[in-house]
């Protein structure tokens, strides 16, 4: 330790010794009625306080209130555990006891929307056999809270924490909806929107109202001085929607900064205050039942003059205090970070002390990137080289979400490849639009900035995968091929090691749905057509072999309980194999079930693999192909059909 680090550890021990005879005071009749509980508490402060002072020091310590918000964060810590309820605090222990639960193979993800999905809360309980039935034990119900009306960006822009909107329920009922969950084997994740609050937040009412100090929650700015200063720097993410980074607001004379969109108030972490009641709202939300809180837009939290303002190491600061926060009055509690940046700034967040849990944006796009390109040599590159992330936190690998596609693959890993990766942009764009030749995408542009001729993609996984063309312009083959690449993607994400994450809808095949833009609220915003009401006659089919939601259902189902039944699927990172076939993805999993080699032809034509690949992975003939039951008997080549996957394993 250097001696400024100790000396941090000093002060921070002082402090709490300082701090401390007030706090126990403050809550003295809890602990006397709960002294095991209470014991616990200060266990937990005692061990993660160091560290959670030593960053508010850092980002906070030259403010002359310093110490006076550190005790209100004390304060609010403790409230917050003395409300929590004994089932979670014996998930707390149990968590403690367990710190790997969320790597084992029987984890699986979906994600919804409550309205979209099944109406309101009493409808995602009702759904609860449903998820049980697709085995998930993770559910990801999207932002769920009060917020404006009409456009609101699909609920990321949060007029209250603390409100469901009160279309989809109530607070109580979705903490009976997370305990229930819970009971099922099912953690609930909701989002944790930090980064803004809609212009409807009491905060955001009390600024524009002239309180200063509710003024010091967001960063407003009289005239373009500032703006303009830091905008030289800045990356602009919703071109469409404004241009730059910033809203002028008349009544208030003030320009807002608004990284999304202009109702979305970007809160000013310069402040502690905004900091402590932050912290205080992620407790709230602990303390409902949520076990994993997705961060939001993690990356532009902290702003920074002459900086991009994305990825500031104060970013990161922020999220581990919070982290150190969770681990003193909700130990359960889990992040997970949704950083679709740079590959190397995405690994950045993944940390036991920062987010355990992150989106694996690079492995989305390289998918798409291989279906397009039939080519697996940029994915597997990528991969072998990124895919390993520190002990005791895992991946979150999908297909689709709720969001545009971007293609966040590293410039320089493609240009090892030789691949010009704006060029390659370009192509990607115009074969998921399908205006490419020959493409069999049916997506959108999200976004389009004709001054850096960059944008991302919207779509359905179906209709990117080709189902919609095929079904409307093409015969019973090409709709027989676009249900393989659905399943050939799903495969990957299911047997690369993480936690799989279905986007729900894409299990049965659902397709674009153009009718958002009869909604002015939406017409605007391209990811509307990905994000369609489920559709009953879909589900209804989900268990017909003949018909196309029941092919991709029941392809899907299969797999899933496969992946459950093998434990080398446990988080970890596979050894990613050559195959000796640009088109097919082959990844290795060692483990208690002996090696497993997994191949995945991402071309619609026939490939073979040598048979040379399975002795270099210490595989011997006979082989099975868990999948399909197939045995290999004899020492020969193997042979793929189009988008078919193999788990290969020595038969027994
Ligand atoms: C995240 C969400 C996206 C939203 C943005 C602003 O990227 O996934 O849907 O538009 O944050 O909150
Ligand atoms: C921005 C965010 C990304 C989000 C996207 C929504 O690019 O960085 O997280 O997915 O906006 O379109």
């Amino acid at each position: 330790m250097t001696n400024e680090n100790l000396d941090v550890m000093q002060a921070a021990q002082r402090t709490l010794d300082r701090l401390l005879p007030r706090l126990e005071a403050d809550f003295s009749s809890y602990a006397k009625d709960h002294p095991r509980d209470w014991k616990q508490f200060l266990t937990r402060l005692h061990k993660h306080f160091p560290r959670l002072f030593a960053i508010l020091l850092h980002l906070y310590g030259e403010q002359y209130d310093f110490f006076f918000h550190v005790e209100e964060l004390l304060g609010l810590m403790a409230g917050a555990w003395s409300t929590r309820s004994t089932d979670l605090k014996a998930l707390d222990v149990s968590r403690e006891q367990q710190p790997a639960w969320f790597q084992d193979h029987h984890m699986v993800g979906g994600v919804c929307y409550v309205d979209l999905f099944a109406g309101n809360l009493a409808g995602i309980q009702r759904k609860i056999p449903y998820f049980k039935e697709l085995g998930l034990t993770y559910l990801h119900l999207m932002p769920l809270f009060r917020s404006p009306e009409g456009e609101n960006d699909g609920g990321y822009a949060i007029s209250s924490y603390r409100e469901v909107d009160p279309p989809l329920g109530t607070m109580d009922e979705l903490r009976v909806l997370a305990d229930e969950l819970r009971t099922e084997g099912i953690s609930l994740v909701l989002d944790f929107v930090f980064n803004h609050t809609s212009n409807e937040h009491q905060w955001a009412l009390n600024a524009r109202a002239g309180d200063p100090d509710y003024q010091r929650y967001y960063r407003m700015f009289p005239d373009r001085t500032m703006p303009d200063a830091y905008e030289a720097h800045l990356r602009e993410i919703f071109p469409d929607e404004h241009p730059g980074a910033f809203t002028y607001f008349d009544d208030i004379e003030q320009w807002v900064w608004t990284t999304f969109h202009s109702n979305q108030w970007d809160l000013n972490y310069a402040n502690p205050e905004v900091f402590n009641q932050m912290a205080n709202e992620m407790l709230f939300l602990a303390n409902q039942g949520v076990e994993v809180l997705r961060l939001d837009a993690v990356a532009f939290i902290w702003k920074a003059l002459g900086t991009s303002c994305e990825n500031l190491p104060e970013a990161h600061m922020i999220i581990q205090a919070f982290n150190a926060i969770a681990r003193i009055a909700s130990p359960a509690l889990l992040f997970k970070s949704e950083a679709i940046v740079h590959p190397d700034e995405v690994a950045k967040y993944i940390l036991p002390d920062e987010c355990q849990l992150s989106y694996n944006p690079l492995l989305m796009a390289l998918l798409w990137n291989s279906l397009a390109t039939r080519d697996v040599q940029l994915l597997q590159y990528s991969m072998a080289n990124r895919f390993d992330i520190p002990e005791g936190c895992a991946w979150v690998n999908y297909v689709r979400c709720h969001d545009d596609i971007g293609w966040t693959f590293s410039d320089e890993d493609a240009g090892a490849l030789g691949i010009n990766a704006f060029d390659h942009r370009q192509f990607l764009n115009a074969f998921y639009t399908g205006t490419f030749e020959g493409s069999f995408a049916r997506g959108l542009p999200f976004q389009a900035n004709p001054k850096t001729r960059d944008a991302r993609i919207s779509g359905t996984c179906a209709s990117l995968a080709g189902l919609e063309k095929a079904l409307k312009e093409e015969t019973a083959a090409e709709v027989e091929i676009a249900i393989r690449r659905i399943l050939l993607v799903h495969n990957v994400i299911l047997s690369i090691g993480g936690i799989p994450l279905i986007y729900l809808g894409d299990e049965v095949g659902t397709l674009n749905d153009y009718t958002y833009r009869h909604d002015p609220a939406k017409a605007d915003d391209s990811r509307w057509v990905h994000r369609p009401p489920a559709e009953p006659l879909r589900y209804a089919q989900k268990e017909d072999q003949e018909a196309i939601p029941g092919k991709i259902f029941l392809g899907l189902k299969r797999l899933i309980h496969l992946r459950k039944s093998v434990a080398n699927l446990d988080c970890d990172t596979p050894e990613f194999v050559q195959t000796g076939n640009p088109h097919v993805f082959g990844y290795l999993h060692s483990g208690g079930d002996g090696e497993i080699l997994f191949l995945n032809n991402f071309s619609d034509q026939t490939q073979v693999v040598s048979k040379n690949l399975m002795r270099l992975c210490g595989l011997a003939f006979p082989l099975v192909d868990l999948v399909s039951e197939q045995v290999f008997e004899d020492e020969t080549d193997l042979t793929l059909s189009p988008c078919q996957y193999l788990w290969l394993q020595t038969s027994p």
